[in-house]
């Protein structure tokens, strides 16, 4: 595969490059894009130099797939640009998550909707991803009613700038600020911009985005995101109400059972997802499951996941994996027809 990572010197980028590398993500050939203001510096991938290039150079170099994480407004203008030459594009930015005609995919969940007519395909968000992986298997079982989920999300997920501030606040220098406020030592109620509705535009993320990756509207999600000064993962405190009664050890052996989830929960040891522990890992972590006392069939539960990687590098690999794999590429589909 002739493969483009638009954005590869942002935060994800360098993920990206990470488990397309760990991977082994056959690429016979790598294009590394970013702004005008990257253009011509250096990135290592497999031991090798690569020099960063444009993105009318990429568009006409024509790459099979493109993996764009690039901010929303760089994916509007340029994705069509790269379907338009036959790349398909896996998008991380929320530019065409809630578009009707793009595919908005969890590889685990989902990724069986996928055609070789789909040449924009959405990465959801984050936080919704670990939250939906977690969700699936307990919803097909008892059939989710609603989802109340408060989230505590690392200063990563802002991207490069955050981190820099959180450091420099950490130091005591003085420097450029990603936030409205200091983020180290605090806690900000405020993830992406705030709508019309009084909700931020991450919580709406979290409360449409798995409606449309589990293909059904019969179950509601209600969000309150925050961002706290840690770097490793996204955690969320989630408290979901299912129409049938659960059993709870039924519900650790469901979780266990699934593909991506890792169950840590057993409060003798003190055994429970941490950021610092998901930091680096593909897994999503869930623990801390314990029935709601105060209203039937209901659950919470802890989950916590990397970010950088299921929650966008490791999850947009996995689709183009499953696209090879299916011979969904339209290069690869003449190749094979
Ligand atoms: N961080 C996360 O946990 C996370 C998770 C899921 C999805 N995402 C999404 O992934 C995207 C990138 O996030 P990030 O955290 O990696 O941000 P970041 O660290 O700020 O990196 C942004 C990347 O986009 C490139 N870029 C910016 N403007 C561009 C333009 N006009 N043309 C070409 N490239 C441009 C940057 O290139 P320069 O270095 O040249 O500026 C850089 O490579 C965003 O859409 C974000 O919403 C992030």
């Amino acid at each position: 595969m002739k493969v483009a990572v638009v954005g590869a010197t942002g935060m994800v980028g360098e993920v990206m490059l990470k488990v397309l590398e760990e991977r082994n993500f056959p690429i016979s050939e790598l294009l590394l894009v970013a702004s005008e203001r990257s253009v011509g510096k250096k990135l290592t991938y497999k031991n090798e130099e690569y020099t960063v290039i444009g993105l009318a150079d990429a568009v006409a170099a024509q790459p099979d797939i493109a993996i764009f994480s690039a901010g929303g407004e760089t994916s509007l203008e340029w994705a069509p640009k790269f379907a338009e030459v036959g790349t398909t594009v896996i998008d991380n930015s929320s530019a065409w998550r809630m578009d009707p005609t793009k595919k908005l995919v969890v590889p685990e969940i989902n990724a069986s909707a996928l055609t070789v007519e789909d040449k924009i395909i959405a990465n959801p968000n984050c936080s919704t991803i670990q939250m939906v992986l977690a969700l699936d298997p307990l919803h097909k079982k008892y059939q989710m009613k609603r989802v109340v989920v408060s989230t505590y999300q690392s200063v990563s997920g802002t991207g490069v700038k955050a981190v820099q501030q959180m450091e420099n606040e950490a130091a005591g220098i003085e420097g450029e600020m990603a936030y409205p406020y200091p983020i180290n030592r605090n806690a900000l109620p405020h993830c992406d911009v705030f709508l019309e509705n009084g909700y931020t535009k991450e919580e709406m993320k979290l409360a449409r985005e798995p409606q449309k990756i589990l293909d059904d509207r019969s179950f509601s999600v209600t969000a309150t995101a925050v961002r706290i000064p840690t770097a490793g993962g996204h955690s969320e405190s989630v408290n979901v109400e299912f129409h049938n009664d659960f059993d709870l050890a039924e519900v650790r052996q469901l979780l266990s059972e699934t593909p991506g989830i890792v169950v840590q929960d057993n409060p003798e040891t003190n055994t429970y997802p941490m950021p610092v522990f998901a930091n680096g890992k593909d897994d999503v972590f869930v623990g801390r499951l314990r029935r709601d006392e105060t209203q039937p069939n209901t659950l919470n539960m802890w989950i916590v996941a990397d970010n950088l990687r299921k929650g966008a590098a490791t999850n947009a690999v996995q689709i183009a994996e499953y696209l090879v794999e299916n011979s969904l590429v339209s290069n690869t589909s003449e190749a094979i027809s």
